[in-house]
């Protein structure tokens, strides 16, 4: 595993949509661990394969298991070929932050539950239903591959005073 780095707005790669994976070979193997450990590292709760360079449709997410318990067990979501194929009507505004837009967080309205399929590093399909921070956090990755950054979308972005965090991804 290696870590690789990260991109920063406004390297154009951050706004061009990720490609379909077709081969589940070594080369995405490799990828997915680093970008794993990129992630970490950063540290982040997610990482889309744009942000290291890559246009794969390719996400990881590391959150709390259990969302009531932040610094809880932590579960770790490799998918390929991710898609929303539903939403809650609901959505709410929340504070996201981005490694790739450093320095800034901002206020981003989301659905508060969906679910997403795909598939895991071996090509096998996955579906997960997702709620709250875990469903943000997927919106924000899956936004990545398709060219898009939270601030396109937030309703106002700022920069975070001492002691103020927001996840990042
Ligand atoms: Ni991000």
């Amino acid at each position: 595993m290696a870590l690789r780095e990260i991109v920063f707005l406004p390297d154009p790669v951050l706004r061009r949509k990720a490609h379909k994976v077709t081969a589940f070979d070594s080369d995405l193997q490799v990828l997915i661990d680093d970008m794993i450990e990129t992630m970490r590292e950063a540290p982040g709760v997610g990482l889309a394969a744009p942000q290291v360079g890559v246009l794969q449709r390719v996400i990881v997410v590391e959150y709390a298991e259990d969302e009531e318990d932040e610094d809880g067990p932590k579960k770790l979501y490799v998918l390929v070929n991710p898609e929303i194929v539903q939403v809650s009507k609901e959505t709410e505004l929340g504070i996201e932050g981005c490694l790739s837009v450093p320095g800034l967080v901002g206020e981003v309205d989301r659905h508060t539950g969906l679910t997403v399929k795909g598939l895991n590093r071996r090509g096998q399909p996955v579906k997960y239903k997702v709620n709250g921070w875990l469903a943000r956090i997927f919106q924000h990755e899956i936004d990545h591959l398709d060219g898009i950054v939270y601030t396109d979308r937030a309703t106002r972005v700022w920069k975070p005073r001492e002691g103020e965090e927001a996840p990042v991804d």
